[in-house]
């Protein structure tokens, strides 16, 4: 079996290279990168574009409303990056699998083992039909709504990967028991309290001020049951209808 010693690349293509160089330069994301445990590469899908306006959309064959991303830009702005042909190459569309944490855990295994993701922002009606055909490999929605841009469902997508690589969580932000994890058995996470002991009147529940480290574990593991009892039922393991709203399970 071989060793990844480089970081893996999450590469993202986009018309907007500066809005989301800024966002993977922060918090997290930008940690992330400074400690080497992942790096990014922003591609600029205008640069692929052959005429002398840069143009990288037209409007639709047929006609209608809105204009269409041409597709030899897309596909040779993929080309031009990608070095594993087995990576996935991911398009940000409404018509994708829905986003979630097995699709997480999916993603980031794929990027520890193929070295790279790709992610391709679609605009206006989105990408010419025959780009995707082309170069893409899974298509991934961040849910039932359309947002102008795939700048910020990539960004989503990044975030919720690279969160979950080695290293990049230190204790102080631990991932191993939020919501939908193992830990929570795809459920939710329980409540959260900080100091000051006492805020407008609002205590904090006695158990975790009692130092009791497994009646606070017991606790926490009720009050996450509980939660996902009243606001999502359907991500109890018992509920015959499964994960609602998750359409990979479909
Ligand atoms: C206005 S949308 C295009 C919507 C498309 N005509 C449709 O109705 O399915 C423009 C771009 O935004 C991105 N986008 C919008 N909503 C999204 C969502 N819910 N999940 C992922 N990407 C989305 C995609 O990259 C898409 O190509």
């Amino acid at each position: 079996m071989s060793r990844r010693t480089e970081a893996p690349v999450i590469k993202i293509l986009t018309l907007f290279p500066d809005m989301v160089r800024e966002v993977l330069a922060t918090s997290m994301a930008g940690r992330a990168e400074r400690q080497g445990n992942v790096r990014y590469e922003v591609v600029d899908i205008r640069d692929f574009a052959v005429d002398k306006h840069r143009t990288v959309d037209d409007t639709a064959y047929g006609g209608g409303a809105g204009m269409i991303m041409m597709a030899p830009p897309v596909v040779e702005a993929v080309e031009s990056c990608r070095e594993n042909a087995a990576a996935p190459v991911i398009l940000t569309t409404p018509q994708g699998e829905t986003f979630n944490e097995d699709l997480t855990l999916e993603l980031l295994a794929e990027l520890r083992e193929k070295g790279e993701i790709i992610l391709i922002c679609g605009h206006y009606k989105g990408i010419d039909e025959r780009a995707r055909e082309l170069v893409v490999t899974r298509e991934i929605s961040i849910g039932d709504y359309v947002l102008t841009g795939g700048e910020l469902p990539a960004l989503v997508i990044a975030d919720a990967v690279v969160r979950r690589l080695d290293g990049v969580l230190h204790n102080r932000d631990s991932a191993e028991n939020d919501s939908f994890t193992a830990t929570r058995e795809g459920g939710l996470d329980c409540q959260w309290y900080t100091k000051p002991p006492e805020y407008r009147g609002l205590g904090v529940p006695e158990v975790l001020l009692s130092g009791h480290h497994a009646n606070i574990e017991q606790w926490r593991a009720r009050e996450a049951a509980r939660r996902t009892q009243e606001r999502r039922p359907d991500l109890l393991p018992e509920s015959s209808s499964g994960r609602s709203g998750d359409r990979n399970s479909d």
